[in-house]
């Protein structure tokens, strides 16, 4: 299973190297998939599976469901798509090549960068949990403007795509934080591509159809505020609990995708929730529940200290040891 998906980063990764040409020709390919005709061609696409790499990651159950075929068809499907993607194993040293080509945003604290390695990373997908007021926000907002920073200056020199599910995006506050970081404030929300998700479908399609958008407008960065909320709310009780962690799980994965097919960076924020089972220690225990937390590379939690100050606790990593750090939400943005 995980050598699998490691393959399919870097076949991900080949392609978005190989640029644009291959990606048409592998879009023209789909009608060339066995049991595909146009119309199941254009169904697959009008749904968002719109390149054999999509097709190819996803279950014979999503494709029934979404291009109306035969569970047997989309099993054919699926297979014709791996095959033609060559996806199996890979060597080492071609995951390391791969692995050379991530790049970081500073957040605006040495201390928190250090404790994610550097800064957010591409490749990868990068979540904040914690109560109100905790910065999850104020975060996505300094890296959204951080990323368009030169590279060498803590940026991708790229773009943002920020999918607002709260309505909690303020341009005025971005505002001042480009001002803080000495950068042209109505360039940086020029660059800033904002939609507001109406409900956790809205919010999915809006991430399966980003590709064309992040290759159009150079997106270095995609921030999802708050990635559960919509799902939270619609999804209730237990009943709803498989369909909601079902979704929540293909959304996730899709960001995983677009990061590394653009070598960009994911930034989510999260909220918690007191788990009741905890009766020693913190029960503070973010939303999403294993699903959620397997799927971010990066996991810190956010907790308020006195005034400005924040503390960050690096929960998940691959890499990297667990471990705390402050830092401040001061008028200007994220600092040390
Ligand atoms: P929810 O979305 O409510 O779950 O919380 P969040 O974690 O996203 O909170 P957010 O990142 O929006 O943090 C809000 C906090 O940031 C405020 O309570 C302030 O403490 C701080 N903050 C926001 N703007 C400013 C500012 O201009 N100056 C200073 N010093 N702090 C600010
Ligand atoms: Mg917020």
């Amino acid at each position: 299973m995980v050598k699998r998906k490691e393959a399919v980063e870097v076949k991900a990764v080949d392609l978005a190297v190989e640029g644009e040409s291959v990606e048409k020709k592998m879009e023209k390919e789909l009608e060339d998939l066995p049991g595909v005709g146009p119309a199941t061609a254009d169904k697959l696409r009008k749904a968002g599976y719109d390149n054999m790499e999509k097709i190819a990651t996803s279950s014979a159950h999503e494709l029934e469901e979404v291009a109306d075929i035969s569970i047997e068809t989309a099993k054919k499907v699926i297979n014709a798509a791996r095959d033609a993607l060559e996806m199996g194993y890979e060597s080492a040293d071609k995951i390391y090549e791969r692995r050379k080509a991530v790049g970081r945003i500073t957040t605006g604290s040495d201390s928190l960068n250090e404790l994610l390695g550097g800064g957010v990373e591409t490749q990868s997908i990068t979540e904040a949990y914690g109560r109100f007021g905790s910065g999850k926000t104020q975060i996505g907002f300094q890296l959204a403007v951080n990323v368009q920073k030169p590279a060498g200056e803590g940026g991708l020199g790229g773009n943002v795509l920020y999918v607002d599910t709260e309505g909690t995006f303020r341009p005025e506050r971005i505002r001042q934080i480009a001002e803080g970081a000495g950068m042209d404030a109505d360039e940086v929300l020029r660059n800033i591509h904002v939609a507001r998700a109406v409900n956790s479908d809205h919010q999915i399609v809006l991430v399966d159809k980003a590709d064309e958008v992040v290759k159009e407008k150079n997106v270095k960065l995609v921030v999802i505020d708050s990635l559960t909320s919509c799902f939270r709310a619609e999804y209730l009780g237990r009943a709803a609990l498989g369909e909601r962690q079902q979704k929540l799980n293909k959304h996730i994965h899709a960001l995983q995708r677009l990061a590394d097919r653009h070598n960009l960076a994911v930034f989510v924020t999260n909220q918690v929730m007191d788990n009741p089972g905890i009766l020693f220690g913190d029960p503070t225990t973010p939303i999403g529940g294993h699903v959620l937390a397997h799927a971010a590379t990066y996991r810190i939690y956010l907790r308020k200290g006195k005034e400005e100050k924040r503390i960050a606790r690096l929960v998940d990593s691959p890499n990297l040891p667990e471990s705390e750090c402050v830092f401040k939400v001061t008028k200007e943005g994220i600092r040390d």
